[in-house]
């Protein structure tokens, strides 16, 4: 339905910087990022920063969010960015105005930065083709989250110093999840050794192309034994045409467990995204132990978002 668009948009200026996905940087890229965003997380949050005055910067989500959308919007502020949001609920969208007719709205007011979530796997892509804008990616379907995986790499390494040879469970609905593909694309250029978990109907073996160190299984024991970082997913029922496993079953299978960390590496932390769902994917014990690491990541967000948005912005 995109492409059929494409001669409506306009097609103007040179190319911005974007971030689109993890998949499209190297390793120096993430790396510079990464040491960005431990500088801005130093910064005392009093300093009202001046890297980005005089800039805007829309935040278009087409989904719902709490913490990206929030992170980005206190980011910019630090930043002295001036910054708009949209929810696609109170936008023409809800009048029938199309995804195009809206970005080039948008572009014509003339911001310096979008950022976009949106449902379609690939929008952010294929929109950045035609705008002149930047676009940062706050998450397209089940394809990419950058900010997230950069995020998560800043929380793992704060604890654990290094990615190289770092024993990583990855477990939950992986075939729905944005944040697991950013993930596994991000850790295996880091030479992390990564073991992907789920049901069987959410882990294919394609995952295993995504890069070096990546594999399989269904068995939770195994894949959390000896890791150093239990990374949980929430199962993603909103893109889920049927429910993959039968209902209250999920947690019997995959949620994470107390004893499930007690088989980790003595000081193994466990990160999930958000939002979490007590119960289903993660219990209450686990989530507020000592252990996790889900509030730092959220900490790390703003920092991380903040050495992003910089980034597109330089010259
Ligand atoms: C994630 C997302 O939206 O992809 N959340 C987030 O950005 N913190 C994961 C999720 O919704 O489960």
């Amino acid at each position: 339905m995109l492409e059929r668009l494409a001669p409506d948009l306009h097609s103007i200026g040179p190319n911005p910087r974007n971030l689109l996905g993890i998949e499209d940087l190297q390793r120096p890229e993430i790396e510079h990022l990464l040491e960005r965003g431990r500088f801005y997380k130093a910064v005392r949050r009093t300093e009202k920063l001046t890297t980005l005055r005089g800039r805007s910067i829309v935040n278009l989500f087409f989904e719902p969010s709490t913490r990206t959308r929030t992170s980005f919007e206190i980011a910019a502020k630090r930043l002295g960015a001036d910054t708009i949001s949209i929810s696609a609920l109170g936008t023409s969208l809800a009048k029938g105005e199309s995804l195009v007719d809206t970005l080039n709205t948008l572009a014509a007011m003339n911001p310096d930065i979008i950022v976009m979530r949106h449902a379609a796997s690939g929008a952010p892509h294929f929109l950045s083709r035609y705008l002149s804008t930047a676009m940062i990616n706050a998450g397209d379907g089940l394809h990419e989250h950058p900010t997230q995986a950069l995020l998560d790499a800043l929380t793992i390494l704060e604890v654990k110093g290094s990615l190289v040879g770092l024993r990583v469970a990855i477990i939950g609905d992986i075939a729905h999840s944005r944040v697991a593909r950013s993930n596994l694309h991000l850790l295996s250029k880091f030479g992390a050794d990564i073991v992907v978990c789920g049901p069987a109907t959410t882990v294919s073996r394609n995952l295993t192309r995504l890069g070096p160190g990546i594999r399989l299984t269904h068995q939770m024991r195994e894949a959390v034994r000896d890791a150093d970082v239990i990374m949980m997913l929430r199962v993603q029922l909103e893109r889920q045409n049927v429910e993959v496993f039968p209902k209250g079953e999920y947690f019997r299978y995959y949620g994470l467990s107390l004893e499930h960390v007690g088989l980790a590496k003595p000081d193994a932390i466990v990160l999930h995204p958000g939002p979490i769902n007590r119960g289903r994917e993660i219990s209450s014990e686990v989530a507020d132990s000592q252990r996790s690491m889900i509030l730092s990541q959220v900490e790390n967000g703003v920092a991380i978002r903040m050495a992003v948005l910089e980034w597109v912005c330089e010259e």
